[in-house]
């Protein structure tokens, strides 16, 4: 059967008379543009669990600090709608900044304790801009199931904690990351890594290979699996080590001798002036 081409909505108004006509498991995907395989895996699973799948794409300035990447985030419109209609995705959601802020916005959603430390810690506005905006899309939409990758394995932890204390009824499916063929994950800013830099960017993924194998022979001592995933990353001279932190993937507090099950592993490093993160969870979720 041919795929359908998705209905593009663009006002809050249109998407409610939309969605009040329909009835059925509606998916909602997420994303702020730059659609990559990452986002088209969330989108196939999407279409596969639900009778409606429904993607946003608002590149959010709430969840940028003011020294951030906002003006320079790679998102084209046309290549993301080109991309995107091959899915049989129901509706392609493109809600204006007027509309979203025409209110004189002025609320915010702080979570107190997952979004403090790794990401949180080093990029304060992040979590709030994202639980603001994801609170504001999941009452606009109502889907009953939404789409996160692994791949931002702290933003996952926090959307699961807002829909528990917020009491949404919908089910969060967390996705595998998707990489590149040398193991880099996809993330809509390796599009600021120059050829070379990309192919650097392979010592990320070996780390965590390299550090999954200590695991798997019963190395649960972490200054051994983080002395053995430096000297792995500190192998290309690019390269600067943000942090390597293992974590509990229930309250994210740091384990600091032993390693744990039911643990976040996660990296952060600049590779010349972009920062990657990548991570695993041990065991898997
Ligand atoms: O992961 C992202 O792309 C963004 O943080 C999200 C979830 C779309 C919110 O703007």
């Amino acid at each position: 059967m041919k795929n359908k081409a998705p209905i593009i909505i663009n006002t809050i108004s249109n998407f409610l008379l939309w969605r009040k006509n329909i009835s059925g498991s509606i998916g909602f995907v997420p994303t702020m543009g730059g659609i990559h395989k990452g986002h088209l895996s969330l989108v196939k699973k999407s279409v596969s669990y639900c009778d409606f799948t429904v993607v946003s794409i608002f590149l959010n300035p709430l969840q940028f600090a003011k020294n951030e990447d906002l003006n320079t985030y790679p998102s084209n419109t046309n290549d993301d709608l080109k991309l995107l209609s091959n899915y049989n995705i129901s509706v392609v959601f493109l809600p204006s900044k007027q509309e979203f802020f025409s209110t004189n916005f002025s609320m915010k959603i702080v979570e107190g304790h997952l979004s403090k430390c790794l990401e949180g810690q080093k990029r304060p506005d992040f979590f709030p801009g994202v639980l603001t905006i994801i609170t504001k899309l999941f009452n606009i939409i109502s889907p009953s199931h939404a789409f996160f990758g692994k791949k931002d394995p702290q933003q996952l932890l926090i959307i699961k904690k807002l829909c528990e204390d917020f009491n949404y009824n919908i089910k969060i499916v967390a996705c595998p990351t998707v990489r590149e063929k040398n193991g880099l994950a996809m993330s809509s800013r390796n599009e600021y890594l120059t050829k070379d830099e990309k192919a650097d960017a392979s010592v990320i993924f070996e780390s965590i290979q390299e550090a999954q194998l200590l695991i798997k022979s019963g190395v649960f001592s972490i200054f051994k699996i983080k002395s053995e995933m430096e000297a792995l990353l500190l192998s290309c001279p690019n390269l600067k080590i943000d942090y390597i932190s293992f974590s509990s993937c229930s309250t994210l507090i740091e384990y600091k001798k032993t390693l744990k099950k039911n643990s976040l592993v996660s990296i952060a490093v600049f590779l010349g002036h972009t920062r990657l993160i990548d991570s695993f969870f041990y065991p898997d979720i």
